[in-house]
């Protein structure tokens, strides 16, 4: 068993029967009602697994979410709070997130907020999930076209991380998994990238080890800037154009956000190299890289412009003016740049040539 520990909660990667899980559940929560929140397919790919797994959850109640970022909304938690409420659940009780980063950002939201917090796990079932979504403690939900636009910082007690709910994950989710990771590796960890580079085929991704590597990056950064005051900002490399890609697509068709983040990390990087930051090698090393295995959308005018307003109003904003982590060479950012609604729109203008020529 792999072990991360910080004064607020415990990561654990291996499988989850020989984890601290059981001792847990029969130690602290053996007088407790354990709620298990799952999303439709967690339900069916992952839930009887742990059920089984573990006889003090045999009682547990399961709370279904509808599936998809387009349900991590206020009105699913209004009904989540009523059925919790309905079930009497009380303070002394926990709550498991059983799913990829939806369920884990929505469930660990729910519990945060629900008699101003009950006790909850994560369990983490996609790649995205189990090296990103689920450390670090942010939990939230999306409002219309603005990614975690409410939330709070809330620690789960425990982390347990078992790759044998990859078994059943979908290639294309493997792929959202891949991202994040890239995006650790950029940010921080040079070798890492040269490992992720030459991965021979996307099941290698499945590797306990890879997993453990990217973990690693993103618990060190949270550790020395747990609240996003300083540090913490390089792990949003990416993301100030790929949420507003995944936000203008949210109603119309769902582009998933390990998708977007790919083509809001080309677009940063784009940027970092028109800023003469991130030579031109390394950023044609990373286009080629993304480009091989992310299909690029295609974006109108209309598109980009209503894909800039978005960004004008991401939470990482301040006075009205657009700031991103942009890469200094492939494993090293700088925080805090401000960039101009235009450079976002040459460089997806760009992208958006790119992606035409491709068809
Ligand atoms: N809190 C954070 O720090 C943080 C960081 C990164 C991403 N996120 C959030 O995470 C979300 C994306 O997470 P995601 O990519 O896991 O999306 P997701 O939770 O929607 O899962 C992707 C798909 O895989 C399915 N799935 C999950 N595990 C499965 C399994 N074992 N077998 C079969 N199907 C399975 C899900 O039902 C879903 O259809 C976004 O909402 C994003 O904002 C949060």
């Amino acid at each position: 068993m792999n072990l991360f520990k910080s004064n607020a909660f415990t990561i654990e990667i291996g499988s989850i029967l020989d984890s601290s899980l059981n001792d847990l559940l029969l130690k602290t929560y053996s007088h407790s009602k354990v709620v298990v929140i799952v999303d439709e397919n967690t339900h069916d790919n992952c839930l009887e697994y742990l059920l089984t797994s573990f006889d003090s959850l045999r009682e547990a109640e399961v709370m279904l979410l509808p599936v998809g970022e387009e349900n991590k909304v206020m009105e699913v938690c209004f009904q989540v709070w009523q059925a919790l409420t309905d079930y009497q659940v009380g303070r002394k009780d926990l709550i498991i997130n059983l799913g990829g980063g939806v369920v884990t950002d929505m469930g660990g939201f729910i519990a945060s907020i629900y008699k101003r917090g009950v006790d909850f796990i994560h369990i983490p079932t996609s790649l995205l999930g189990m090296v990103d979504a689920s450390i670090g403690g942010k939990v939230g939900i999306d409002l219309g076209p603005y990614k975690n636009q409410l939330g709070v910082f809330s620690h789960p007690k425990n982390i347990y991380i078992d790759k044998i709910f990859l078994e059943t994950l979908p290639e294309e989710e493997l792929l959202n998994g891949y991202a994040e990771m890239l995006k650790h590796a950029l940010v921080n960890d040079k070798s890492q990238w040269g490992k992720l580079k030459k991965i021979s085929s996307i099941d290698k991704l499945k590797d306990e080890t890879m997993i453990h590597d990217s973990v690693k990056v993103k618990f060190e950064i949270i550790e020395k800037d747990p609240l996003e005051k300083n540090e913490r900002k390089k792990l949003n490399f990416g993301h100030t154009i790929g949420h507003a890609i995944e936000g203008y697509f949210i109603d119309t068709s769902p582009v998933a956000h390990g998708h977007a983040i790919a083509i809001g990390m080309l677009a940063e990087s784009f940027i970092s190299m028109k800023q003469q930051r991130l030579k031109s090698e390394e950023y044609y090393e990373i286009e080629q890289l993304i480009t091989n295995k992310f299909p690029l959308i295609q974006l109108d005018e209309v598109a980009i412009k209503e894909i800039i307003q978005i960004a004008k109003n991401d939470k990482k904003n301040e006075s009205g003016k657009i700031f991103c982590a942009l890469l200094n060479r492939i494993g090293n950012c700088s925080i805090d740049n401000e960039i101009q609604e235009n450079e976002i729109a040459d460089a997806l203008f760009y992208l958006n040539k790119f992606a035409i020529s491709m068809n």
